[in-house]
């Protein structure tokens, strides 16, 4: 094995471990399917085909990829309190913190 392509071997498993770190977000914690209702009856509004083409389209990984790098606590925290065009609880402030955590999970395991 010639020194050029041990390089480009580590390269690729190098890249392998990243991505697969980057899938190793938990959300073993949260109601998906609880999340999904509230998803349906709220989120898809915006979410499901890109409002205005700032919000994030579900399952478009390339849109989501950069934002869940933030981790779950500051996509929670910006669905709650809002940020940007995004409204505080998708504009419903009857939804639960608990609701919203399982929604925003929900889209996230939709965008992996
Ligand atoms: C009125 C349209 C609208 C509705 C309804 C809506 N969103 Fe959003 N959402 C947006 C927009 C626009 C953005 C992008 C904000 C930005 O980054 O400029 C966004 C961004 C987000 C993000 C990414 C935040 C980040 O830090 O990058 C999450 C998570 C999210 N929304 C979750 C939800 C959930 C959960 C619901 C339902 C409870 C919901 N949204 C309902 C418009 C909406």
């Amino acid at each position: 094995m010639n020194l050029r392509y041990k390089n480009k071997l580590i390269l690729i498993l190098f890249s392998y471990v990243l991505t697969a770190c980057n899938s190793e977000i938990d959300l073993s914690e949260y109601d998906l399917s609880q999340g999904k209702k509230v998803y349906e009856n709220l989120c898809l509004a915006c979410h499901m085909v890109g409002m205005s083409g700032i919000a994030p389209k579900i399952s478009n990984t390339s849109q989501w990829e950069y934002r869940i790098k933030q981790g779950m606590n500051v996509l929670i925290e910006h669905s709650i309190n809002g940020f940007k065009e995004m409204p505080a609880k998708g504009g419903n402030p009857d939804l639960s913190d608990q609701e919203i955590k399982n929604a925003v999970a929900f889209m996230v395991s939709e965008s992996l």
